[in-house]
């Protein structure tokens, strides 16, 4: 089956090629010709995942999935969620963003968080999303400097330290993402789609 992944992130299109079996041919936006940035207009992750799908599997007429995906939490009413990127303004600053949220949260004694993505599937018969979700708190200070984004301040239920400390391995077998990804896999592969 051919499909496109409607992302420029390599390290996404890296990971997911890892995961899938081999009769999937999976295609990026670059490898379709496609240069230019999607807008991402939707009030919601869900929104925003499925906008990409439509956008990309209507214009060249091919099967395609979109990702998105932010932090939510709990003390802040789903803050950042959709505008996790960009949470201290633009450009995107992973730092900037980070201590933005230490300083809301500071004063809350509820530290509850997670992380959560959304793929949208468009094919011809098909729209689907599938999500991820890993729950967790949000510490006091940065710590570690693995991973990216909010990394080193989300620590995992059951763990006693940030993301931001986890080798790349340890966070892909608990990470929103590969719960996503994981479903969208079983997905396609009980499907007669391939
Ligand atoms: P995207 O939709 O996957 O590009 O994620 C949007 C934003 O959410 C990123 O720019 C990060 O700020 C945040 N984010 C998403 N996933 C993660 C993660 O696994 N770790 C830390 N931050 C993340």
């Amino acid at each position: 089956m051919e499909i496109v992944f409607a992302t420029k992130n390599k390290n996404k299109i890296k990971e997911i090629k890892l995961l899938l079996p081999k009769k999937f041919k999976i295609f990026n936006l670059d490898e379709i010709g496609f240069k230019e940035d999607i807008i991402e207009y939707g009030k919601t992750i869900e929104e925003n995942a499925i906008i990409k799908a439509d956008f990309i599997s209507n214009k060249f007429s091919i099967d395609c999935f979109a990702d998105d995906s932010g932090l939510e939490i709990e003390a802040l009413n789903g803050d950042p969620g959709v505008f996790s990127a960009r949470y201290a303004g633009t450009p995107k600053n992973d730092l900037n963003n980070i201590r933005k949220v230490l300083k809301l949260i500071s004063k809350k004694r509820n530290k509850k968080a997670q992380f959560r993505t959304v793929i949208a599937l468009k094919t011809k018969y098909i729209s689907k999303t599938f999500e991820g979700i890993l729950k967790g708190t949000i510490s006091k200070e940065i710590i570690g400097s693995n991973g990216f984004g909010y990394d080193p301040i989300f620590i995992p239920n059951g763990s006693s330290t940030t993301l931001g400390e986890f080798k790349s391995s340890m966070k892909n077998m608990i990470s929103h993402r590969s719960i996503a990804v994981n479903k969208l896999i079983n997905f396609l592969n009980s499907n007669k789609i391939v």
